[in-house]
Formats: structure tokens, sequence, C-alpha cells
């Protein structure tokens, strides 16, 4: 049984607290919410800034300026949001990945820092970063990997590709806030079936869940991120079997494919991979140390 305690309605503001006491206060209120303390100290700090409209440096410059009503009225409900484990990208609309500030919208995945590594190790493995590459994105959600290779690859474009009609949208508004529309395609389907390659690059975070494990993922993930994002299937490895097949016709001979697996999963995608004829070419890390990307060549004959 879940002992974790419903989250009180938040109404520990005391009057006119300072903005380092307001921070003070959400977090223990989120601590005792069920949030992880360090993340709880991150989260106050961002919902403050947004409930007052305060950039990092005026928080940094004057921490001990008071609040005033309004801004512990909206904080407040902010606080309560997050109590009930909505993410705090989902409440204020955006996350920063890469170097990026993209909209997150309901209904698509909110994109991850552990997904960074698949794109630090695309970028490692390219010989030249001023190629006119081309980049198939597959499974593309909020567009956030499409939209950071875009960003540091100035003369490759990209055809992103996603099942559902609001993966497409976000990720079509999110070219156009990067100003990448001229150089990305979006298309509705299901993985690569509807297209014709080559692609000198392909990159996948698909769907990796256990069917069997989504009941027991933190309420941020279960209750706010679409099935159709985190099922895997049985084992997990659903996807990577459909997206294997559509790599091997797609890619360039000389070309590069690097997915996201599972914390557990680089053994079973590498041997995926091999088995359709690719080698190995990097295993990337998270901030974690988990074997977060696994990338491959076609194997030389
Ligand atoms: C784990 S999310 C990754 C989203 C984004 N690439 C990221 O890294 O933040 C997987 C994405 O695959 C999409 N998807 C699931 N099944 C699909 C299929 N059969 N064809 C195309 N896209 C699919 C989902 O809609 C979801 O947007």
């Amino acid at each position: 049984m879940d002992m974790r305690r419903d989250p009180a309605p938040f109404s520990a503001i005391e009057r006119q607290p300072s903005r380092a006491e307001a921070i003070a206060q959400v977090a223990a209120y989120l601590s005792d919410s069920g949030v992880e303390a360090a993340q709880a100290q991150d989260d106050a700090r961002a919902l403050l800034r947004a409930a007052a409209g305060l950039s990092r440096l005026e928080l940094a410059m004057s921490p001990q300026a008071p609040i005033t009503d309004d801004e512990a009225d909206r904080l407040s409900r902010l606080a309560a949001r997050r109590a009930a484990r909505e993410p705090v990208s989902r409440i204020l609309g955006e996350r920063g990945f890469w170097t990026l500030d993209l909209v997150v919208s309901p209904q698509v995945l909110d994109p991850r820092p552990d997904t960074e590594t698949l794109v630090e190790t695309v970028l490692a493995l390219l010989d030249k970063r001023d190629a006119p590459l081309s980049i198939l994105d597959l499974g593309a959600g909020s567009g956030a990997i499409a939209c950071a290779l875009l960003s540091e690859l100035p003369a490759a474009h990209a055809v992103a590709v996603d099942l559902s009609p609001y993966a497409c949208a976000a990720t079509a508004e999110n070219l156009a806030r990067c100003g990448f529309t001229d150089r990305a395609v979006v298309v509705r389907g299901r993985w690569a079936e509807s297209l014709a390659g080559p692609f000198d690059v392909i990159v996948s975070n698909p769907p990796y869940v256990r069917a069997g494990d989504i009941p027991t993922l933190d309420p941020e993930v279960r209750l706010y991120d679409p099935a159709l994002a985190l099922d895997g299937g049985r084992d997990g490895l659903d996807c990577y079997r459909e997206i294997v097949a559509d790599v091997a016709r797609l890619l360039k001979s000389d070309g590069l494919v690097a997915f996201e697996v599972g914390s557990d999963q680089a053994v079973s995608v590498a041997s995926l991979l091999g088995a359709k004829g690719f080698a190995i070419a990097r295993v990337g890390r998270d901030a974690g140390g988990h074997e977060r990307v696994v990338a491959a060549r076609p194997a030389q004959p």
C-alpha cells in the first residue's frame, strides 16, 4: 500500500515572505508530497521564478526581496500542481534541452536529459559537422533530437517521423521556434514504412519500457507521459526489432545509426543490430553512468 500522504492544499506561505523563504517553504511542501529533496529545491526555485516572472539572474541578485500577495497566490497554485506530481516542465510548458528551449505539450513525451547523450554520441562520431547530412529521426516526439542535431549541423536537413499527431504538431512547433523549418519535414507515419532513403544518420529514442513495468514508474512519467511513448512491449524491445529492419533498408553504407536504450538494454539492442549486419561504433553512457546509447555503422564486407 502507498503510505505517502496526499498533498495538503498549499497554505504554508506566510505573509510576505522573502523569495528565499518562499522557495524553502515550497521545497518543504513538495518534499512532504513525495518529491525527492534535491529535486524539490530546484522545482521550488523554478516555480517561484515563474510565479514572480523572474530571470535566474534577478532571483540570484535579490533573494531577500519580499514576494507580493499575487505572486504568493500564483506560487501556491503552481506548487499544488507539482505536489500532485505534475512535472515542472509540463506546468511551465517549456523544457531546456541541449542548448534550446523547447515547448512541451500535453500528450507528448517530455524530453529528458538522458537523451542528450544520444545527441552527444552522434556528434562525436561524425567526421565533419558542416557536411550536408540527411538525418532521419524515428519517433520524434517533441522534436528534441532533430532540433538539437540541426542546431549543431548547419548544413544538415532532417525528416522527423512520429505516429502521434500531437507529437508531429509539437515537432513542427519546436522546429519553427528554433528556426529550422526550411531544413526539416515532419511526417506522420509508422516508423519509416512510407519513406525511401538513403540517409546519412538515423536516430531514434523509441518506446522501451517493458509493458509490465509501466505501473511501477514514477507518477511524473506514468501519469503524464503518453503510453505510446513508453510501451516497448513485453521485453521492451519490440520497437527496436521493427526499426532495425527499416534502418537496414534506409541507411547509407557509410551511415550512422544511434538508438537511445533502457539502462539494461544495450547488449540486446547491439545484438539486434549485429544480426542485421551492423558493427557497434560506440556505447554512450548517461550522466548516471548507465549505458544509454548504442551507435552502429554497416559492417564493411
Ligand atoms: C520515447 S518517445 C521519444 C520522443 C523524442 N524523440 C524524445 O527523445 O524525447 C517515443 C516516440 O515514438 C513515437 N512512436 C511510438 N510508436 C511509433 C510508431 N510505430 N511509429 C512512429 N512513431 C512511434 C511516440 O509517439 C513517441 O513520440
